[in-house]
């Protein structure tokens, strides 16, 4: 864990803290995820530098309409959300390219910017690096301490020493399973000090051509985004994936309220695991299950964040009611 006190420096410093545990994490994570029955690779392995750049290119996609959905609600509120923050640390989980923050940054201005310190988490070290000396271009002297952490596992090093507004954008909470949001949420709150706040990026239930459509798009971006993940298992685990024998497949399950992205086998598929000493066969029409993406209503992201005693303090949508800003506090504090 990093402190300022008692003074904030300017500039960027890194933290890395995977650096040695990521090669051990997807060797463990790939040979569980593909020897069981519905064969799986968790959705943080998307992002390698490719992978970064294949999703910053889906936010610009039309079909895509969370990314400007949310920058829209950015645009119009963070006024307000800076005024009740007043400064400390913005912390930003999953913060990619950084372009949701700028809006934020713009609206805390010269004197609240020089109190406060932007604290990017990311696993991709090489995107939150990049996107932060973009970041140090645009606000000179501004205080940059990034974080490569797994915000699955990491929370507990997120800094204390200061009022923090955290945020999850993108509706990144919906790529988690229950037992993983149960997790998540809970050791989120347990950071949580009484002045703290929670901005949370949810994406809402809506009809089912728009939903498919944005993780279908016409381009085929998201497909290539998709096919990415066998880049990076080759590449890390010396596998032989043929991204040809796969086939992109995302359908929304009415039931459950999600997204699912899958790689289907195209035909019968072997393949080699080299550092796992592995091999995985596909049956034709077998898949990967890679991501899925939840979508939330009121009550039911109410009842997630309750069980993590977490309460919401504002509900923002756009005019549509297609993506949500949650504003929230810890239930002991507020
Ligand atoms: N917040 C941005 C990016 C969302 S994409 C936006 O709203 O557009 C998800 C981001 O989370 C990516 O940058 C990815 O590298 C990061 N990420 C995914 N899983 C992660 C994990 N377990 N720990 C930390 N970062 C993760
Ligand atoms: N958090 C994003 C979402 O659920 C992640 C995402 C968007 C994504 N498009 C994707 C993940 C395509 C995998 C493939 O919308």
């Amino acid at each position: 864990m990093f402190q300022l006190s008692p003074q904030i420096p300017s500039g960027f410093r890194k933290y890395d803290h995977l650096k040695t545990r990521m090669a051990r994490a997807i060797a463990e994570d790939v040979a569980t995820g593909l020897s069981a029955s519905q064969k799986s690779i968790p959705s943080k392995y998307f992002y390698d530098e490719r992978g970064s750049m294949l999703f910053e290119e889906i936010c610009r996609l039309p079909e895509y309409y969370p990314a400007r959905t949310e920058i829209s609600l950015l645009r119009q509120n963070s006024p307000s959300i800076v005024r009740s923050f007043g400064h400390g640390y913005l912390v930003e989980l999953g913060s990619g390219a950084n372009w949701k923050i700028r809006y934020l940054i713009d609206a805390l201005g010269p004197e609240k910017r020089s109190k406060t310190c932007y604290v990017p988490v990311d696993v991709s070290s090489s995107a939150l690096e990049a996107s932060a000396m973009e970041l140090l271009r645009m606000y000179p002297g501004f205080c940059v301490q990034g974080l490569v952490a797994d915000f699955t596992t990491d929370l507990h090093l997120l800094p204390d020493d200061r009022r923090k507004l955290i945020l999850f954008l993108g509706s990144t909470i919906g790529n988690f399973d229950d037992a993983q949001t149960e997790l998540f949420l809970r050791a989120l709150s347990n950071t949580m000090q009484n002045e703290d706040r929670f901005l949370l990026g949810l994406d809402l239930v809506k009809p089912v051509e728009i939903l498919e459509a944005a993780y279908n798009d016409s381009r085929q971006i998201t497909a290539e985004f998709n096919k990415n993940i066998l880049h990076v298992v080759n590449r890390e685990l010396d596998a032989d994936f043929n991204q040809n024998d796969f086939e992109h497949l995302a359908m929304y399950i009415e039931a459950k309220n999600e997204i699912q992205m899958h790689l289907k086998a195209v035909r019968p598929v072997e393949v080699h695991i080299g550092k796992l000493h592995m091999t995985v066969f596909f049956e034709e029409g077998e898949t990967i299950l890679t991501e899925i993406s939840r979508k939330f209503t009121f009550e039911s992201a109410e009842k997630m964040l309750h069980a993590a005693d977490l309460e919401i303090t504002d509900w923002r949508t756009d005019a549509a009611g297609w993506f949500a800003h949650a504003e929230i506090v810890h239930r002991n504090g507020g």
